[in-house]
């Protein structure tokens, strides 16, 4: 996707996964007995610790979060799902959409050499080894194919990037917090408090989380998948809250019920890459299965 070298293009990253890669970096997967139960970030960890997985971050990373942060606002965060949650760009059944999302060609990663297609087959492939209901196998294989927005022309701060709520203070366990001194809202009081826009307790559902392919699968698929699923599209990149355990104040109850299964998700998110290369037209017939389980044989995008 990277059309540009320079380091100011809107596409300053070789490919999307140096963002995922660098996740990786500041949460080094857990031991498996640490899993279960999963735990969030070690509270022990000092706050330099993070800094230095920032200070170790590549330039193209750095600056990748320094336009997120800086042009994230609530107004953009509103006006894109405007934009784009009519789905009216196109009728593309499940298959066909990892199809198109494949199609996405970035400089090659030096870190790992997975299609988009394999990273969303390797997803599902672990879960589905793990022996996890059918639904969960379908989140991990649907999960990122809202990354299809880069192929409309979205910049990659604007399709990944860890999510954060839009209208009301910055956590400093974002990454890079620094970056926001260049985003015009933290200099709008009316977002700058812990609640901003918000009432407390309001429930996730109501907040205006930073825009990404995050939200938009969500609203893709919200008519076909179990809530859990659901939750675990929608919030798989919220680092700050199914990680670091902020925001708590906005969450309601319903949310903390189901934050254990976009805990549960993400380790399979992040953390099954870089193993052998699914074999695509191996796996094709059992996952067109599991597509028309669940989906009719066109959605919209
Ligand atoms: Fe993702
Ligand atoms: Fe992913």
């Amino acid at each position: 996707m990277k059309t540009e070298t320079s380091p100011n293009s809107h596409s300053p990253l070789a490919s999307m996964e140096e963002w995922e890669d660098f996740l990786k970096e500041r949460y080094p997967e857990p031991a498996p007995a640490a899993a279960q139960p999963f735990q969030a970030t070690d509270p022990n960890k000092k706050p330099e610790q993070f800094r230095n997985y920032e200070a170790n971050a590549r330039p193209s990373v750095r600056e990748f979060y320094r336009q997120n942060h800086r042009h994230q606002t609530y107004e953009f965060a509103q006006a894109k799902r405007k934009e784009f949650l009519g789905l009216n760009r196109r009728k593309m059944g499940v298959w066909e959409a990892m199809e198109y999302l494949n199609t996405l060609v970035d400089d090659s990663d030096p870190d790992t050499d997975l299609s988009q297609l394999e990273h969303l087959l390797q997803t599902s492939e672990h879960i589905r080894a793990d022996g996890h209901p059918r639904w969960f196998v379908v989140a991990g294989m649907v999960h990122d194919l809202g990354k299809m927005l880069c192929l409309w022309g979205e910049a990659q701060w604007a399709v990944v990037g860890d999510t954060f709520p839009t209208g009301c203070r910055y956590s400093d366990k974002i990454v890079f917090p620094q970056f926001f001194a260049d985003n015009p809202d933290s200099r709008n009081p009316r977002y700058q408090t812990p609640l901003g826009v918000y009432e407390k307790g309001c429930g996730l559902d109501q907040v205006q989380i930073s825009w990404g392919h995050d939200e938009y699968i969500y609203h893709v698929t919200k008519d076909y998948l179990p809530e859990e699923a659901l939750y675990m599209l929608r919030y798989h990149s919220f680092y700050p809250w199914h990680r670091e355990g902020e925001y708590n104040d906005l969450a309601n109850d319903h949310d903390r019920e189901m934050l254990p299964w976009v805990q549960k998700f993400n380790l399979y998110d992040l953390y099954t890459k870089n193993h052998a290369k699914p074999d695509v037209q191996a796996l094709r017939p059992y996952y067109e299965d599991l597509i028309a389980e669940f989906f009719p044989a066109k959605v919209n995008w």
